[in-house]
Parts: structure tokens; sequence; C-alpha cells
């Protein structure tokens, strides 16, 4: 039995988070370490790790390609984990999920291919004041090139997207909104189904913004609605290297391929060359295969724990987390809107985030210090950076505690 097989016959049992850490080699390798920084990258378990060499020992050789039977076992491998992925995302059909290299080529290969296509002089574009820097900068792209219109979609005061300001964005030149699902430096909840209804009432097509997203909530593309989505392997317990860019098949048998190569085409001849249907024609050249079996195998742990016990559980940290710090003397955790999700941000007065990071260091908490690649959500909140502590599913209470006592720690030494 394979060790994917293997995963997918562990029922699934009640959610402990010091159980799960043994799953995570990292762990044992670092002892004591509190790890707060899985919203840059989640640790990945023995599942992932020795499935990937696994793999490699027993099934690898070029997909697509060869005649023989290795091949064909790889190639079945490689699209079995399409199919963990449809499932996932409850897409309806295979060739609605192409595999990039992460969400950030996921983004840009829409920008490339559909709005190159789709879009205009003068048309316009919402993203908001949430967004990380791979849903701005691929629209800046398109708007240097196009002469598109990026309009940006306020946050309100709590730091929640107002959707009132956000339907007012919308005008009948709006082509496409494009909007984070789970805001990575405050963990603000996007209300995502409402963005879709309203974008779509105005004709809009939307992409949703995963990467924080579906390590933590269950993501029902279909239930959104919603036309593009994309997320990261790697902080979904996957490696790097490799992610998903889901689209509706109807749209995506309107866009023309955006890198050639092998693999995507039909026919090449010097004066023409015909490409594969989606999600095909979006797959250049050989893939991140074993990232995508690493990815597949990522996948199969979440749902070998179960994916709501995993909502529960990130949900009632963020609010320990949350309460912990607000209760502290001079500590602030940064406006995170209504509803927040596996990443609080906060501010220690008197001190800068990334002191703060390096005194935490000291105490083996590691937690991310900077703009978190969204410096302008950093203009708005009139804050040059924050200190984040994001979760998984092998953090727990206790790590709370250790980073509490590392501000006392830190509120120490500058208050002496
Ligand atoms: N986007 C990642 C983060 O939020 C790197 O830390």
């Amino acid at each position: 039995m394979t060790a994917l097989a293997q995963l997918r016959e562990v029922p699934r049992t009640a959610f402990d988070p010091r159980e799960i850490r043994r799953e995570f080699p990292i762990f044992a390798n670092n002892l004591g370490l509190v790890f707060l920084d899985s919203g840059a990258s989640a640790q990945k378990p023995r599942a992932v790790i020795d499935g990937i060499a696994e793999y490699y020992r027993t099934d690898y050789a070029n997909i697509h390609r060869g005649v023989y039977a290795l091949s064909a076992r790889s190639t079945d491998r490689f699209e079995a984990a399409r199919e963990t992925v449809r499932r996932f995302l409850n897409a309806r059909d295979v060739s609605e999920i192409v595999f990039v290299r992460g969400a950030t080529e996921g983004i840009n290969l829409v920008a490339q291919s559909w709005g190159a296509t789709f879009l205009g002089p003068g048309d316009e574009l919402v993203i908001s004041e949430l967004e990380h820097h791979a849903n701005i900068v691929p629209w800046q792209f398109l708007r240097e090139r196009l002469g598109i219109k990026l309009v940006i979609a306020p946050i309100d005061a709590a730091g929640s997207l107002d959707l009132a300001a956000f339907e007012q964005c919308l005008t009948p030149r709006t082509k496409l909104v494009a909007i984070t699902h789970l805001a990575n430096v405050t963990g603000h909840v996007v209300p995502v189904q409402e963005v879709v209804r309203i974008a779509h009432a105005h004709g809009a097509k939307v992409l949703l913004d995963g990467c924080q997203a579906v390590p933590r909530l269950i993501v029902d593309v279909r239930a959104l609605d919603c036309d593009f989505y994309v997320f990261s392997g790697h902080k979904c317990y996957g490696p790097t290297g490799v992610g998903v860019l889901y689209g509706k098949r109807e749209i995506l048998n309107t866009m023309p391929p955006w890198q050639g190569g092998g693999d995507m085409i039909r026919t090449v001849s010097f004066a023409e060359t015909t490409f594969q249907d989606p999600p095909y024609r979006f797959e250049a050249g050989t893939p991140d295969i074993s990232g995508v079996i690493g990815l597949d195998m990522a996948l199969s742990f979440m749902d070998s724990i179960g994916r709501d016990s995993i909502q529960a559980h990130e949900e009632a940290l963020t609010r320990y987390a949350v309460a912990q710090l607000a209760a502290m003397p001079g500590v602030k955790p940064v406006g995170a809107g209504h509803r927040q999700l596996g990443a609080v941000s906060f501010e220690v007065e008197g001190i800068h985030p990334h002191d703060l990071a390096t005194i935490f260091d000291q105490h083996n908490v590691a937690i991310r210090a900077g703009h978190h690649c969204a410096q302008p959500l950093m203009e708005r909140l009139g804050l040059p950076a924050t200190a984040r502590a994001s979760f998984g599913i092998y953090s727990d209470e206790a790590d709370v505690d250790a980073l509490i006592r590392a501000v006392r720690a830190a509120q120490k030494i500058f208050g002496d």
C-alpha cells in the first residue's frame, strides 16, 4: 500500500495538536521550537516528506510522454493528484484544475492570458486594500501594458472590507474583482460570498486569492461561484514550488496559452502550432511532478484530520491569541475586521517589530515581522511594519502562552 493509500485509510480522530505535532519531524529536530509563522509557510508532515521520497524511489518518470509502464504509472499519480484537488475544492471537473508554481503564478497566468485577451484601455479591475503584493503587481503590469484602471476597494476602521464602499467601486466598466479570501497580515476573513454576488450582479468576474484560506477554511468553489481561485501548496503543509489555479471550465476554454513549450501543444510545425485543451494548455514543460504528488499527500493529510476540525481549531486558537494579546498592557492587535482566522498582527508600544522578532527568537519563538508583502495595507494602517503570529494544525495554546511570555521579556528589556 502506498503512503497516500495508507493516509486515506486513517480514520478521523479527535483533534489534538500535540498528537498532530508528532507527525511533523521539524519539531523533533528543533526541540522547544514555538513555530508561529505558518502563514508564511507551513511545516511538512512525515506523510509529505516520506511520500515524495517514496514516489521518487518507486514510481518516478516523466509524465504524459512515455509509452512504458513506469511513465504511465507516474502520469496516473499526477492525474490522481488533480482529482484530489478537484475534490478538495469541490470543482466540477478536473479540467478546471491547473497546476502552477504557486498562487503568485496562478494570478500572473490569469492576468497575462485572460486579462491580456479580454481587457482593454479604460476597463476597470477592482482589488482591495487588504491585498498581498502578488495580487497587486500583476495587475499593475497589465495597467502599464493595456491602460486599464485599477480601483482599490477600502477597508473600514475595524479593518474589514467595506462592502458598501466596495459596491460603489463597481461600474459598467468593471471586468474583474481580484480579492483575498483571508488577509495575510490581519487574518481578516473577507465575506467573499457577498463579494462574488455583488461582482456578478455588476457583470464582473471574480478571482479569489486563497493562499491563507485553503489551509484553514473549507473552500467550495462551486458554492462560492467564483470564476478563478488560486492557492499555494506550501502553506497547506505541501511542498514549495507548486500551487493551483482553479478556473471555471467555460472561462479557461476561452483563454489562450500564456507560456509555450512541450506538453501544452497538440501539433507543432514551423508554420503553425495548435494547442491542447485546458488544463494542459496552461502547463508548458515538465511540471513539478513530485511537488504535485506532495500536494496530493498534503491535502489528503488535511482531509484525514478533518477540515471542519482544522477550521474550528484555528478559530479557537486565534480567539485565544487575540484575547491574550489584547489583555496585555502596551500591546495592540492590529485591525482584523469582524472575523479573524489563523493570524494576528500586533504592535507593542515602543518596540519595533523587527526588534520584537529578534528577541522572540532568543526565546525560540518564530514569528514574522515586517510588511508581510502588503506595503499598501501597512500604509493604510499607518504602520511601517507589524509583528505577526500565525497558526497551523500543530499550534496550540501553549505556543500562544510562550508568545505572551516572549512579549513580556521584550517589554522588560525595553522598559529597563
Ligand atoms: N505571503 C506570505 C506571508 O504572508 C509569505 O507571510
